[in-house]
């Protein structure tokens, strides 16, 4: 007779193995011994239907089990949180209550995640509720993911509210709120956190540090951006292709070119012109102002060109009616095995339409 150690691992191989039918023959088997399972052997029929037979055939199980552990019950949220069903998900958080059974943290974390990804506000304010009631906010994780929560679905104040209720705070406390404040362009309020953040003992981090610059980008304060640049520099951080990549969408933005010119050769001197994004970000802020030939330069400096980097110069050259090198180039991207996308095309068909080139535009359509 199998124990239910050794039956939970079974049902776990055949869940990775996908092995669809050696799982429900498994089941099947066991019913007609007339075994009854533990709630780990139930978990693990639960999560083998949701992955191999989809999340209904798992809420069955669900169903069909009378006596329900917390156990079970953090599972099914779980299983169908893991499969996108939000509003089953919710629906039975809500059981659960009902049913006096307990959530665990890490559903909490995941039932949140799902709140601000779908844009579940009120949904989101139960879950906080139940987690006061518990006084699970003594636990960072939840306590960052309400945060997250809260900005996500644009309520900074209430965010702030559980971020300034916090008895302690780690890193990701401080870059949840420093990045809820910048992603929804409320400059001051970042900075103002991220000076208290420096008075305090948490010290900042590269993912800090990249905030604030997408912040800059969004505000529009450029002049800031390489201030920004230094400090995080003076403070012994390395900005990396993330950060140059948002100091420059910024650049491009504003048409800036001096200024994009003089992040170029910060670009060079610190070895950050080979990642491919950097690369694209470069040749995009050329496009846009009209300096094709840095834009050449640059992206003949690329190494390992994707289809974006390919596009940006191609676009370039079609906004500016100078199709034979947009089409050299074409030539060229297929010639090193990447395929033009729809993007390529869109460009190519919007450069014709713009130079009343209905000869090419035609041909091109067909
Ligand atoms: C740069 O930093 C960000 C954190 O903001 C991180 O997510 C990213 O992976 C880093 N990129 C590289 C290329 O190291």
């Amino acid at each position: 007779m199998f124990d239910s150690r050794v039956l939970t691992m079974v049902l776990k191989i055949c869940t990775s193995a996908m092995a669809f039918w050696e799982g429900a023959e498994v089941h099947a088997s066991l019913i007609k011994r007339g075994l009854d399972f533990d709630a780990y052997v139930k978990c693990a029929l639960m999560n083998f239907y949701g992955r191999c037979w989809g999340v209904g055939s798992a809420n069955e199980i669900f169903n069909e089990v009378s006596i329900r552990e917390d156990l079970l019950w953090n599972e099914a949220v779980l299983v169908n949180l893991r499969n996108e069903q939000w509003a089953k998900a919710f629906e039975l958080f809500r059981e659960l209550q009902f049913s006096f059974a307990r959530a665990y943290s890490r559903t909490i974390v995941k039932l949140l995640q799902a709140c601000g990804k779908v844009g579940a506000l009120n949904e989101g304010k139960q879950i906080h509720g139940y987690v006061l009631k518990f006084a699970m906010d003594s636990n960072l994780l939840i306590s960052n993911s309400l945060i997250s929560m809260y900005s996500r679905n644009s309520k900074l104040g209430l965010a702030r509210t559980v971020f300034d209720s916090m008895k302690d705070r780690d890193l990701s406390s401080w870059n949840s709120m420093i990045s809820s404040y910048t992603a929804l362009g409320c400059a001051k309020d970042a900075w103002d956190l991220f000076n208290q953040m420096d008075s305090s003992n948490v010290k900042p981090d590269i993912i800090t540090w990249n905030c604030l610059l997408s912040c800059n980008f969004l505000h529009g304060s450029h002049t800031e951006t390489l201030t920004v640049l230094h400090r995080m520099q003076s403070l012994g951080f390395r900005p990396n292709a993330s950060s140059v990549s948002s100091v420059l969408q910024a650049v491009t933005e504003l048409e800036y070119l001096k200024y994009g010119e003089e992040i170029h050769g910060y670009i060079i001197r610190n070895g950050l012109d080979y990642d491919v994004y950097v690369g694209t970000s470069l040749i995009d802020m050329y496009v846009k102002n009209d300096c094709l030939d840095s834009a050449r330069k640059t992206f003949d400096n690329v190494k390992n060109r994707n289809v974006v980097a390919w596009n940006s110069l191609i676009s370039g050259y079609s906004f500016k009616g100078l199709f034979d090198d947009a089409k050299m180039l074409l030539n060229q991207m297929k010639e090193e095995g990447i395929e033009p996308d729809l993007v390529t095309w869109n460009s190519l068909v919007t450069g014709y339409s713009i130079w009343g080139d209905r000869q090419h535009f035609i041909s091109l359509v067909n």
